[in-house]
């Protein structure tokens, strides 16, 4: 093949292409890129006792002879050559996460996991909110601690935004920082955070886009706004474990993909309100531990999985709907 067909080739079957010719490609890898790559593995060592299921040998495979678009957890894009996904979920890496990490210097990164590692209780970098193209963050279980930093709501390509901690890391947003990230993540459409202290009350300006809203332990009070039904591509409603009172809002529709919806142990009170028992798409309901009371309505959902309502105040019949569901496992009502 002459130059001009290889390319072609080359564009109308980039797998087969690269299978092919790998061995002769030139580095796929921008210059910089596997030098910002290893200087930011030199900081870490890897955790001899992270579990078995991790995956410790992720970096290990990072060497600077290597193409770095090849390396474990590296993926590239193949036009610019950039790093523009770094996977490093469970990788046993173990070490401070220093201010100014060279892994600011991957500019193009869209997605980014460093869950389930152990930064040491560092601090989370402002520079985090230089990765203007980020579109999935998750910091999970890292042992992040202490103030959220401002600059996360710069990344407004951001869809997909995931920290679970643990109460005792302290991890939190600053007074109006929750409703600053919500105003500019104009494209999430997931929200995760696991006990992350985040404000005192639920901010309503949510991105239309969200499927995930997941706030658990939070620490929330205050009235539970209508507004978080508003959301009409809403499929994980979940914000148990916080201190919402009132009653639930009436005459909400629209939920048509709603499945899970789980607000344990919160302080709502009144009936469990009619939409909720005709929501299409409802498998999961978890409501223990509240204080609702009244009759619980017949049922039109007919895909329910899972339904908790122990710790209430309800009354009256079983439902014959309920016990008609025919995927039920789970029905507590103690
Ligand atoms: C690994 O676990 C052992 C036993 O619990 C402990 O003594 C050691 O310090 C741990 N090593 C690291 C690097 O955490
Ligand atoms: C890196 O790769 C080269 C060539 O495949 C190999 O000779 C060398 O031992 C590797 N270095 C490390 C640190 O794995
Ligand atoms: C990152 O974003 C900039 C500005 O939007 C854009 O020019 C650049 O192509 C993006 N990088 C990648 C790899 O998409
Ligand atoms: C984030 O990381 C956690 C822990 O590794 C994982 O369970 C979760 O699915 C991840 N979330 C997203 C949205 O990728
Ligand atoms: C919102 O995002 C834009 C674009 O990234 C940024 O310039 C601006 O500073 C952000 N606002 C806040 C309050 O973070
Ligand atoms: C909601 O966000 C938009 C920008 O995304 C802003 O203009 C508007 O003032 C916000 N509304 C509230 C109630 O915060
Ligand atoms: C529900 O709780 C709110 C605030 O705690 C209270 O004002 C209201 O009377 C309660 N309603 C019912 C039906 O118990
Ligand atoms: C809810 O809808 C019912 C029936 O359509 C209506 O009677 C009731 O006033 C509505 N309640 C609210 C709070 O809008
Ligand atoms: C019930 O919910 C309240 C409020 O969130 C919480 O303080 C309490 O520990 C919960 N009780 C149980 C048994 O889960």
């Amino acid at each position: 093949m002459d130059c001009v067909k290889l390319v072609l080739f080359c564009m109308l079957y980039p797998f087969l292409c690269q299978l092919a010719f790998s061995s002769s490609l030139p580095h796929l890898c921008s210059k910089d890129q596997p030098h910002a790559l290893l200087q930011f593995k030199q900081m870490f060592t890897i955790n001899p006792n992270a579990s078995d299921y991790c995956r410790r040998s992720r970096t290990l495979s990072w060497n600077k002879s290597t193409d770095c678009c090849s390396w474990n957890g590296v993926q590239c894009d193949e036009m610019m050559r950039q790093v523009i996904d770094l996977d490093l979920y469970c990788s046993g890496l173990q070490g401070k996460f220093h201010t100014n990490s060279n892994l600011f210097q991957l500019s193009n990164l869209k997605q980014l996991d460093l869950s389930y590692t152990d930064f040491f209780g560092s601090l989370i970098s402002p520079k985090f909110g230089e990765l203007s193209n980020l579109t999935h963050l998750n910091l999970s279980r890292s042992s992040f601690t202490g103030i959220i930093p401002t600059e996360i709501s710069h990344l407004s390509k951001l869809q997909v935004l995931c920290i679970w901690t643990v109460v005792a890391y302290g991890l939190r947003l600053g007074p109006y920082n929750f409703k600053l990230l919500l105003n500019n993540l104009t494209q999430l459409r997931q929200l995760d955070l696991d006990s992350v202290n985040i404000s005192p009350t639920i901010p309503l300006n949510f991105s239309s886009y969200l499927t995930t809203l997941w706030l658990t332990r939070t620490q929330l009070r205050g009235i539970l706004p209508k507004r978080v039904f508003h959301l009409s591509n809403l499929e994980d409603h979940s914000l148990p474990h916080n201190s919402l009172t009132g009653p639930i809002p009436s005459n909400i529709s629209g939920l048509q993909n709603l499945q899970y919806l789980y607000l344990t142990s919160n302080y709502l009170n009144g009936t469990i309100r009619s939409w909720i028992f005709s929501l299409p798409s409802l498998t999961y309901l978890n409501m223990r531990n509240n204080t609702f009371s009244g009759k619980i309505q017949e049922f039109k959902s007919k895909k329910l999985f899972y339904v908790i309502l122990k710790q209430n105040q309800l009354e009256g019949p079983i439902p014959k709907s309920l016990l008609d569901q025919q995927y039920l496992q789970t029905l507590i009502l103690s």
